[in-house]
């Protein structure tokens, strides 16, 4: 796997972007006045132009509508792309821009350079249609040989030209280099997800993590099988067994100085989920490569708040195992020994999150943070009940709610659940403390109600089950690409930024 992602160059400008030395320019159309083009300081003559030509192929301006036309006597480029926004008499949203943006460097695969006309009247929204514009650039080309590869490059820069950028020059510089290391987090999760399973073994997130870290102050300490059955983590130790390829614990701490709140950040990193012997149908299997969507969250996560340089401590832990039905494999029926001592029944090797989730809720509370997050692709139920686009978010309400707001800052889509009381009886196992599964209806809830057991009395905690959005099996969108999605990190660092603000 290539070392460190790519993201492409990004650029903050005043000026004219149709006399730009681009190959493309994306310009924003909207359905006001019936039609009209997002023109602020082009020329009259221009602007009339780009016009006719759209309305002549038949633009509208609706949202997520895409034309391109040949630049020829209107721009320096070779073409001109037009993103419908729908109407701008509602303020528009960062995430309405960030998607658009997406849109149009995802569709302009093949071409270099990009410039963006599209309204940025703050720096937040400069920050929103950057980053949306790089994440569209994205393609994953790690096991495709060179020979064969006919996969279009994505755009290797993007200048957005806005007049407002020389005027607070400061805020604007700052949206530019946040956009720049949310891009980098989210493609270095994207990668890891997307890589093959056969290549993303336990010992190689680990060996991910510490490589993407080095160079920070990010201390990094990684926990071998040895080390996990000398400190009594059963529950990872469990799903792990019946894979030839042992279990890690990546363990991150990230302490600025002047950090008044600490927080932690639980991710599952089952580097490929089969069931175990409770083995899954095979149709979709090959998915669940993205069944460490939250530890990549987590280690990209930590990473951007380091580069951030955000004034709060985090602990971060990814817990990798495979959950594979080799001859060593655990049984329905075994009981694990998880860390503190408190014992499993497991009733189905497949909800085997929850297994390695327990061992780290209880390690993580050693440390006294002041909140726990956990981010999981825990259920398919969670599927069923929300689709692909949202995650569930459930736990303490304080937290699930001060999620939910962070979420909805981010532009992520997160939705809230509950924890209800008679969810939680039928987790009882009569051999062990708890069983591993409990009633099939409302199954994202029971799975949460299981976790909860394992956060320690008092200790804020919500749960963020990704499962839908973590990975993208339908059609590309906006700037999510088909595969792996990189989902949670933008929604954990606006969390931390809460946090420092006292939202905790
Ligand atoms: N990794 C799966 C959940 C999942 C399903 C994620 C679909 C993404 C898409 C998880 O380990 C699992 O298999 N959960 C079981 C739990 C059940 C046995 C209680 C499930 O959801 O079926
Ligand atoms: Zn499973
Ligand atoms: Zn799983």
């Amino acid at each position: 796997m290539a070392a460190e992602p790519k993201v492409a160059g990004l650029i903050l400008k005043a000026g004219n972007p149709l006399t730009a030395p681009v190959d493309a320019v994306v310009i924003a159309t909207t359905t006001d006045g019936k039609f009209s083009i997002f023109a602020d300081g082009l020329t009259k003559a221009a602007s009339t132009k780009l016009k006719s030509v759209l309305e002549s192929v038949g633009a509208t301006g609706a949202k997520d509508e895409l034309v391109r036309i040949p630049a020829t006597g209107i721009a320096k480029s070779k073409v001109i792309v037009a993103v419908g926004l729908g109407s701008l008499k509602k303020p528009i949203s960062d995430e309405q821009l960030r998607r658009a943006a997406g849109n149009a460097t995802r569709s302009l695969a093949g071409f270099k350079k990009v410039a963006m006309y599209l309204p940025a009247e703050n720096p937040s929204s400069a920050g929103a249609i950057l980053e949306g514009a790089a994440l569209g650039a994205y393609t994953f080309t790690d096991h495709k040989s060179s020979t064969l590869n006919k996969a279009k490059s994505p755009v290797t820069s993007v200048t957005l030209f806005t007049s407002e950028a020389n005027a607070k020059n400061k805020e604007y510089k700052a949206a530019l280099d946040h956009a720049r290391t949310i891009v980098h987090a989210i493609h270095f999760a994207r990668d890891l997800i997307n890589t093959s399973p056969l290549h993303m073994p336990p010992a190689q997130v680990a060996a991910s993590a510490k490589s993407h870290l080095t160079g920070t102050t990010v201390k990094v300490q990684i926990l071998d099988e040895k080390a996990l059955a000398r400190d009594g983590y059963g529950g990872i130790l469990g799903v792990g067994q019946g894979s030839s390829r042992p279990p890690r614990l990546i363990r991150m701490e990230y302490k600025p100085k002047g950090a008044k709140k600490h927080i932690a950040l639980l991710g599952k990193g089952i580097t490929f989920d089969t069931g175990g012997i409770s083995l899954k149908p095979p149709a979709s299997m090959h998915e669940m490569k993205a069944d460490m969507s939250g530890a990549a969250a987590v280690i990209a996560t930590i990473k951007a708040i380091h580069d951030l340089a955000l004034p709060v401590s985090v602990t971060a832990y990814a817990a990798c195992a495979e959950n594979m039905p080799g001859g060593g494999a655990q049984r329905p029926g075994d009981v694990l020994t998880t860390y503190g001592g408190r014992t499993i029944e497991v009733l189905n090797t497949d909800a085997e999150g929850r297994l390695v989730l327990a061992d780290v809720l209880v390690r993580a509370a050693e440390d006294k943070p002041d909140v726990v997050l956990d981010i999981a692709t825990l259920t398919g139920a969670a599927v069923v009940a929300l689709g692909h686009r949202t995650a569930g978010v459930m736990g303490d309400d304080h937290v699930r709610d001060a999620v939910k707001a962070a979420a909805d800052k981010a532009g992520e889509e997160f939705w809230p659940m509950p924890l209800p009381e008679e969810l939680r009886a039928p987790l009882d196992s009569i051999v062990a403390d708890i069983a591993n599964i409990g009633q099939r209806e409302g199954g994202m809830l029971s799975a949460g109600w299981f976790l909860k057991e394992f956060v320690a009395d008092g200790l804020p905690w919500a749960h963020l089950d990704i499962a839908g959005p973590a990975y993208n099996s339908q059609s590309p969108h906006g700037y999510t690409h088909k595969g792996g999605v990189g989902f949670g990190i933008r929604t954990m660092v606006t969390f931390a930024k809460d946090v420092i603000s006292g939202v905790i």
